[in-house]
């Protein structure tokens, strides 16, 4: 089975063999499987049932606040860490009787672990030379890999001659020099300031398309995930909460733990309080109607919590008319200047309070508390979940 080509779904093999099974087919694809592992430390459970594909060539990130097993998936993977049960597939078979040089993946860890005493060159040289690839090849690799991280000619100087994002990117070529088909980055830019930051996550992007394999990436930063992802896996407290792309999983939040983690949104419990035949409708918040799309499944009465984006809120001068979604009406609470964009939080009544971002345009007009305000939202903006 070694060598056969997968068939894009639908398609016969002119042998007239019969299709594999689409799964068989979609197995082809999948580089790391976390199946069903769980890992304790003692008492603290750190990876709890976690279930995962990543696919062959993705950018994939481990997203969550900190301690909730982010590194020990990771170091599982890598296998510096074994699993208290589970099973861990690498290209389609079991890696977990492997030990971490045998497999085809390579961790750039938490916190940076370059050797000092050496140069940057024997540095990235340093796995290849425990192989024993000769020298004039580790010569050429070391070189490529310079290359790749834009730091050509920086091969004789010391590890402690260089800025915190150089040696990042050395750390990186460290691994890149042994052509891994998973690598593993564990928090890489989590040191650096935030302009770095920026230029490093590019740079990484960069690299994964020159590279082409399969990178795992964990970050606690929302935003950062969001920014460089194919997909990503929430997790929290040993648990992967949802899986999808950046725009599933911020539009789209599973639960409340995913929505309140990714964003800033207004939150509110209540009912399903009706329900039109388009599948709009409404939740009474405190017996007022908070006008939304409601999931088709839910009944009326149902006990449901609302979230809603600061950002998908739009407050203008009280009479302005509304744009076919939800209007209501409300006093200014509060505007705040936040730089890049201008916060509002206005009372809407029995309802409370709601907050409102919106873009430092430089043409919105200011709003002073007590100031009367429309605020408006689509109908499709609400995520509405049961409680
Ligand atoms: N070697 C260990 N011994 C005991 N407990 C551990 C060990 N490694 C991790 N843990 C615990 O397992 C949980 C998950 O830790 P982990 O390092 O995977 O979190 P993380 O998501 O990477 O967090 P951070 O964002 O802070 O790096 C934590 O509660 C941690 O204290
Ligand atoms: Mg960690």
């Amino acid at each position: 089975m070694a060598d056969a080509v997968p068939l894009p779904a639908g398609r016969t093999q002119e042998t007239g063999v019969p299709l594999a099974a689409p799964s068989i087919l979609a197995e082809a694809e999948i580089s790391v499987s976390i199946r069903g592992i769980t890992k304790s430390f003692g008492s603290t459970r750190a990876l709890d049932a976690a279930n995962l594909d990543i696919r062959r060539g993705e950018f994939f990130s481990l997203l969550g606040p900190s301690g909730c097993g982010k590194t020990t998936l990771l170091r599982i993977i890598g296998g510096f860490e074994t699993p208290t049960s589970g099973d861990l597939l690498i290209a389609g078979r079991s890696a977990l009787g492997d030990l971490p040089y045998r497999r085809r993946t390579n961790m750039v860890f938490q916190h940076g672990a370059l050797f000092p005493h050496l140069t940057v060159a024997q540095n990235i040289a340093f796995g290849l030379e425990m192989k024993r690839v000769p020298r004039p090849e580790i010569a050429r690799k070391v070189e490529e890999a310079l290359a790749l991280v834009r730091l050509s000619g920086y091969g004789d100087r010391k590890i402690d001659q260089l800025s915190g994002g150089q040696r990042q990117r050395i750390a990186m070529a460290r691994a890149l020099v042994n052509d891994p088909e998973v690598l593993l980055l564990d928090e890489p830019l989590g040191a650096l300031d935030l302009q770095l930051r920026l230029q490093m996550q590019e740079e990484l992007r960069r690299l994964h398309r020159a590279i082409g394999g399969t990178f795992i990436f964990v970050t606690h930063d929302q935003g950062e995930a969001i920014t460089m992802s194919d997909r990503i896996a929430v997790m929290n407290a040993g648990r992967i909460q949802q899986v999808g792309t950046p725009r599933e999983v911020y539009e789209r939040p599973a639960n409340r733990f995913v929505a309140e983690f990714m964003g800033h949104s207004n939150f509110y419990d209540g009912t399903v309080a009706g329900r039109k035949a388009d599948g709009t409708g409404a939740v009474a918040v405190n017996g007022q109607a908070f006008p939304t799309r409601l999931p088709p499944d839910a009944m009326l009465g149902a006990k449901v919590f609302v979230a809603l984006r600061y950002e998908k809120v739009d407050v203008v001068p009280e009479g302005r008319p509304g744009e076919g979604g939800a209007a209501l009406d409300g006093t200014v609470e509060e505007e705040s200047y936040m730089g890049s964009f201008v916060r509002r939080r206005v009372n809407l009544g029995p309802m409370g309070t709601i907050v409102s971002d919106a873009a430092n345009t430089g043409r919105q007009e200011t709003m002073r508390p007590g100031d009367r305000v429309r605020v408006r939202w689509g109908l499709d903006s609400a995520t509405v979940l049961p409680a």
